[in-house]
């Protein structure tokens, strides 16, 4: 006996990989099954093929998934989703015309949000992120990766990172924390870069990694945050640590980012507006992920990074939101889909894989996560449109209808009767 069926659904995108990122060409190909139907039984995949293949009298519940597409749940691999406060005047500055970096160099910017979220409470920051996840779920995550990097001193990074931890078992969202003391110089710090960088080095990572409060380390290589050497030298020790790596990597200028996170075996290279073509080479062969955040540049009216370059090269290429007070303030993974084809000229079987099975091995779950396979965890999706491309192309709106994490049917779109 299954636990849940679903059949009879328009299409299944299963994003069949076996258990890995695609790369270049593979990208477009998706695995769609007409008339299909998945079962599930202790959380994980039991079938996925035909719907005439499967007695939906053989389960506890089956679903009519008629008209229907089936996605596996989404993985939004960067986020920083933990904080108190919020920058509408900052907002309201960038609109009159200021850069973002302008607002960062005047004392606002992520300072901003350092200021507010040291003075709330564990129970504050654990209120405001559960609305947010919500809202992550609401639109069809999964899984989410959530960066601390608004403490900025001992003392609030390793509360934030609690908070990372203890969302876990209040949230359905499966939830990957990542390390981001080394998000910015703070401003208190400002005169005495080299103790900060000390505190990171020396007291936060040992006091992470010996707690296991995070699974990564991050850091924001930039001019202005922190550079190719203090990020290679946090990047060692955290490795040496135990912990895994990721980067914010040529966002703003191309600085060398993307070779280093190449050099550290990074599971994920993040932003990547300028990256070198040495940076692409380097990455494809370490198996980095190249993960897109085409919010941000919606949100900061930059041009947006170029896709098509970094597929037609051959790397496995991710979307995720960023969610963030100061560069993306959007939990819409749907949203991000549909910037990725109209902004970075993916194809919308590109940007399936890119936020799905390669958003997973963003985060070194592409063998468990990202796909609809049997013996894969259930996380799965069905969203009220005929076909995936649906999802992009009708833009703005939220398509979702029911959500299935670990086995468990967790969110049913449900409308009043008259
Ligand atoms: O990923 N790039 C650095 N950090 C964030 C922005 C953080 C903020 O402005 O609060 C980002 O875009
Ligand atoms: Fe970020």
């Amino acid at each position: 006996m299954m636990d849940v069926i679903f059949y009879n659904a328009s299409q299944v995108v299963t994003v069949a990989s076996g258990g890995r990122a695609r790369s270049g060409a593979e990208m477009r190909d998706i695995g769609v099954i007409e008339d299909g139907a998945v079962a599930i039984k202790d959380g994980k995949f039991t079938y996925v093929g035909p719907s005439d293949g499967i007695d939906i009298s053989d389960a506890d519940r089956s679903i009519n998934a008629f008209g229907k597409t089936l996605l596996p749940g989404l993985v939004d691999s960067h986020t920083h989703l933990v904080f108190a406060g919020a920058r509408e005047e900052e907002f309201a500055r960038r609109i009159a015309g200021a850069t973002y970096a302008e607002i960062a160099a005047s004392g606002g910017g992520i300072n901003t949000t350092v200021k507010a979220t040291r003075a709330a409470s564990k129970i504050e920051l654990i209120e405001y992120a559960l609305h947010r996840l919500d809202s992550c779920l609401g639109f069809g995550a999964t899984t989410v990766e959530i960066k601390s990097g608004y403490g900025l001193d001992f003392e609030n990074e390793i509360k934030m990172l609690e908070v990372i931890n203890e969302l876990k078992d209040l949230h359905v969202v499966e939830i990957i924390p990542t390390f981001l003391g080394a998000h910015t110089i703070p401003f208190d710090y400002k005169e005495r870069r080299e103790e900060y960088l000390r505190l990171v080095l020396d007291e936060m990572l040992p006091e992470v990694a010996s707690r296991g409060l995070a699974e990564y380390c991050d850091v924001f290589v930039e001019k202005g945050a922190f550079s190719l050497d203090e990020g290679r030298e946090i990047f060692t020790k955290a490795r040496d640590l135990g912990l895994k790596v990721r980067v914010h990597a040529d966002q703003i200028t191309p600085g060398g980012g993307s070779e280093l996170a190449a050099d550290m075996q990074a599971a994920s290279a993040d932003h990547l507006d300028n990256i070198s073509d040495e940076g692409i080479a380097r990455m494809k062969a370490s198996g980095t992920v190249a993960t897109l955040l085409p919010g941000v540049s919606l949100f900061l009216g930059e041009e947006y990074p170029d896709a098509r370059r970094l597929i037609d090269a051959g790397l496995p290429v991710s979307v995720a939101t960023d969610v963030n007070p100061g560069s993306c303030m959007s939990e819409n993974m749907q949203l991000m889909m549909s910037l990725a084809a109209l902004q970075m000229r993916m194809t919308m079987e590109e940007v399936i894989t890119a936020s799905t099975i390669n958003a997973a091995a963003a985060v070194d779950r592409a063998a468990t996560h990202g796909s609809i396979e049997e013996g894969k965890q259930a996380d799965l999706l069905m969203f009220d449109t005929p076909n995936f491309q649906r999802i992009l192309y009708h833009y703005g709106v939220n398509h979702l209808n029911t959500v299935v994490k670990h086995g468990n049917v967790v969110m049913e779109k449900r409308y009043a009767n008259a």
